[in-house]
């Protein structure tokens, strides 16, 4: 079973060919992914036109890559399966007609995926973990914790009441006159920061749900920044340090709680994984996988290269669907919002 699976939700154009492979984990034929960070850079965040504009020139010849790569033509695929939302509308609509096309001239099945399913099931891409598991997925867009039971069978245990955690990166780096997008650059900075320098706040310890507040611990930098102003390369080293510090303890706080609520919702979980393209921060991983040791959990966090947006992770989630039967058909609507 090959499944092509399309990703152009945000600002990275994605295709790639996915199998089944070995102890249940998937086997990755191609996976080709051209990010559109420099186009954006200039504006300091996504700008959905420039973004759908560059999805149109460069899919076709990225699923035509992705093809060659895997040794394999249209008709040797078995299924098509395409992110469908949530996301920018504009490139989401690209994706998604393009993969109609596709599978109505090859008369293949098409699986719309949600793109945040498809984060949250690549665990069982990368390391073939069984259900149920207790998912952080965090992303630019999105911040929440998920009992993980099956495929199509989520209970979220939090979510953020105001910015998600990448989009709180970005915002803070941009404050800090740093580039876009700001999760790396932030975390970078910090290695050499004083994580101690500044006494930021934790927005939320301590509180029973296990839902994020992040923009109180912005506002609280800014303060500081303003202080300081204008930044030595210290100072902002420092703030980044203090930041990201303050981030992780916050996360560890919320894990506390939504590991507490797991097992009321779906008994023992099999590991604890990450996801998004905030997985990618070391010094979350680091904490992450301590807490998961603590708790007797296995950690699983995807390679960086499957932690951002791609096209594997899509097909991987079209191989988990068509496998129940749960394809779509021309009607599949593109969604700007889809809540999993
Ligand atoms: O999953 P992703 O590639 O795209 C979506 O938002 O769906 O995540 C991108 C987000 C950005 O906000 C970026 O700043 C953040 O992930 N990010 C990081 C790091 N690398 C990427 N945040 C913190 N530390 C990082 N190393
Ligand atoms: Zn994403």
């Amino acid at each position: 079973m090959n499944v092509l699976g399309i990703e152009t939700t945000c600002d990275e154009t994605a295709a790639a060919v996915v199998a089944p492979g070995e102890g249940g984990r998937g086997r990755i034929l191609s996976n080709e992914v051209l990010s559109q960070i420099a186009e954006h850079a200039a504006y300091g965040g996504v700008v959905p036109e420039i973004a759908a504009r560059a999805h149109v020139e460069v899919l076709d010849r990225l699923i035509q890559r992705s093809l060659d790569q895997a040794g394999l033509r249209l008709a040797d695929i078995d299924g098509i399966a395409v992110a469908a939302g949530p996301g920018l509308i504009g490139g989401v609509l690209i994706g998604l007609v393009t993969a109609k096309t596709l599978a109505l001239v090859a008369r293949k099945p098409l699986i719309a995926v949600n793109h945040l399913e498809a984060h949250a099931l690549t665990a069982r891409l990368t390391d073939g973990i069984g259900f149920p598991y207790l998912l952080l997925l965090a992303s630019g867009g999105h911040t929440q914790l998920v009992a993980v039971k099956g495929v199509g069978d989520y209970v979220r245990l939090g979510t953020t009441i105001d910015d998600a955690i990448g989009e709180a990166f970005d915002k803070v780096a941009k404050l800090l006159g740093l580039g876009y997008p700001g999760g790396p650059e932030v975390e970078r900075l910090a290695e050499t920061g004083d994580p101690e320098r500044f006494a930021l706040p934790r927005p939320m310890l301590g509180r029973r749900e296990a839902n994020f507040s992040l923009s109180g611990l912005k506002t609280a930098l800014r303060i500081e920044a303003e202080k300081l102003a204008p930044l030595s390369s210290v100072d902002v080293a420092d703030l980044c340090a203090s930041f990201q510090a303050a981030v992780v303890d916050v996360i560890v706080d919320r894990l506390r709680v939504a590991m507490r609520d797991f097992a009321e919702v779906a008994g023992h979980p099999t590991a604890l994984v990450a996801a998004g393209g905030v997985a990618a921060n070391g010094a979350i991983r680091r904490a992450l996988s301590a807490q998961a040791g603590e708790a007797g959990l296995a950690f699983v966090a995807p390679p960086l290269s499957l932690c951002g947006d791609n096209g594997a992770m899509i097909a991987w989630a079209g191989i988990e669907r068509l496998r129940l039967g749960l394809v779509d058909d021309i009607t599949a609507p593109a969604r700007a919002r889809w809540p999993f």
